[in-house]
């Protein structure tokens, strides 16, 4: 159902002469140094063809131990001072969410290809920003939803290429915590940082997961609301909660958010997304499609790498459901990182093929649906999306 079509392999890509060309090691600068961007630096010292030359972040001493245990000889404070290099292929960014248009311009801008984190931007128009500067530089830019790499949810894309359900005419997907909220009082917790709380945090994966299994329709209309009941009142933060210095935790995103979203398929979709709730909800990611001759459920508990999927049909007209044995083995930004190189790869070269979101289009519908979520949920109003086509 992916309109993605695969790159070549260089690797498997004989020359003239018969024998296998090694392409150059692209140079890769990572920016951040806390999950992301730590996965970010492993995942491209672990792949050929890439080496990380330069890291930069903002806590010294880890900055150091990092360099140190990963082989990075040149560390930098500010990211600045990274991008400015004029010897680096690729700068790849884990910073809070308000510094990746930044980042990623600058980078764009000076000819390098990015691989940037979730959400892409802040706002769709910023995000619109990044893909034009993508395209008039015919640089790659990646967006890591890496969620949608698990084995099970690539399952799932393969069994519905083959069209067992029908026509899809409704999805739910949804990222529900009980108790959860990121960093409360960080940069996580605040509109400037962050852009939006779980629907533009989480709900980005999820949004993605199902828009990648429906087969990329385009967002029409969205209603949509929000709330904040426990974040703001402190609650819900769980054993990660960061207060600031001084114990108060600043807070002005949502901790719950809810859309209906159409398309111009006529299918829809209802996106949930929770930090913090109280309900049944523990660390849940749910993506279901209703079809006409049959469904599918990913249901992912608490990062659950097994029994995840469930099949519905009807075999010699009775129901009927099973459940597809998928392990999901670890490594699925390595996995985006390894496409995100392919990518590259295949675009050197006047004639080579780029595929769809090679420049990051496919980021930008996302962020336009989120957008449109947080002026529905802020208006009370219906919502419909301008750039369906962009
Ligand atoms: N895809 C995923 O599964 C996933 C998981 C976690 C976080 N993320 C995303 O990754 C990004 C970072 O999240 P995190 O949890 O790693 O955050 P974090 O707060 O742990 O780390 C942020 C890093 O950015 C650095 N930084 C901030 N300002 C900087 C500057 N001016 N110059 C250089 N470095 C600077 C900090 O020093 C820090 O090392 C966010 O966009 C988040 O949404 C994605």
């Amino acid at each position: 159902m992916s309109t993605t079509t695969p790159a070549a392999d260089p690797a498997t890509t004989a020359t003239a002469g018969g024998t296998a060309s090694a392409p150059p090691e692209l140079r890769v600068g990572v920016i951040g140094l806390g999950f992301a961007g730590s996965t970010h630096l492993d995942a491209f010292q672990s792949l050929d063809g890439a080496r990380v030359v330069a890291l930069a972040g903002q806590e010294p001493d880890r900055l150091q131990e990092l360099g140190t245990s990963r082989g990075v000889d040149d560390l930098y404070a500010d990211w600045e001072d990274l991008v400015a290099r004029d010897d680096l292929d690729i700068v790849s960014i884990g910073v809070p969410n308000a510094l990746h248009h930044p980042i990623a311009m600058a980078a764009l801008e000076s000819g390098k290809h990015v691989f940037c984190e979730k959400p892409v931007a802040t706002t769709g128009d910023l995000a619109a920003e990044m893909v034009a500067a993508a395209v008039a530089n015919d640089r790659v830019l990646e967006v890591a939803y890496n969620h949608r790499r698990r084995a099970d949810v690539a399952y799932l894309a393969s069994y519905l290429a083959d069209d067992p359900i029908g026509e899809i005419y409704h999805a739910r997907a949804s990222w529900l915590r009980r108790s959860g909220i990121p960093g409360l009082g960080s940069w996580f917790t605040s509109r400037r940082t962050a852009g939006g709380g779980p629907l533009i945090d989480l709900g980005s994966h999820v949004l993605d997961i199902a828009l990648h299994l429906m087969g990329e329709p385009r967002a029409v209309t969205v209603s949509a609301v929000a709330a904040s009941a426990l974040g703001r009142a402190g609650r819900g933060g769980g054993s990660k909660a960061r207060a600031a210095s001084d114990g108060t935790h600043e807070f002005d995103v949502e901790d719950f958010a809810s859309a209906l979203i159409r398309f111009d398929t006529g299918a829809s979709l209802h996106l949930e997304a929770a930090w913090a709730s109280y309900s049944k909800a523990h660390e849940d990611i749910e993506v279901e499609l209703l079809g006409s001759t049959g469904g599918v459920r990913l249901h992912v508990d608490d990062y659950a790498t097994d029994d995840t999927l469930t099949l519905y049909s009807d075999v010699a007209g009775a129901p009927t459901v099973s459940h597809p044995r998928v392990h999901v083995p670890a490594g699925h930004h390595r996995s985006v990182i390894d496409g995100f190189l392919r990518s590259i790869r295949a675009g050197e070269g006047a004639a080579a093929p780029r595929h769809v979101g090679h420049y990051g289009e496919y980021a930008l519908h996302r962020s336009r649906i989120v957008d449109a979520c947080y002026e529905s949920a802020a208006t009370g109003h219906e919502v419909e999306l301008d750039g369906a086509g962009e």
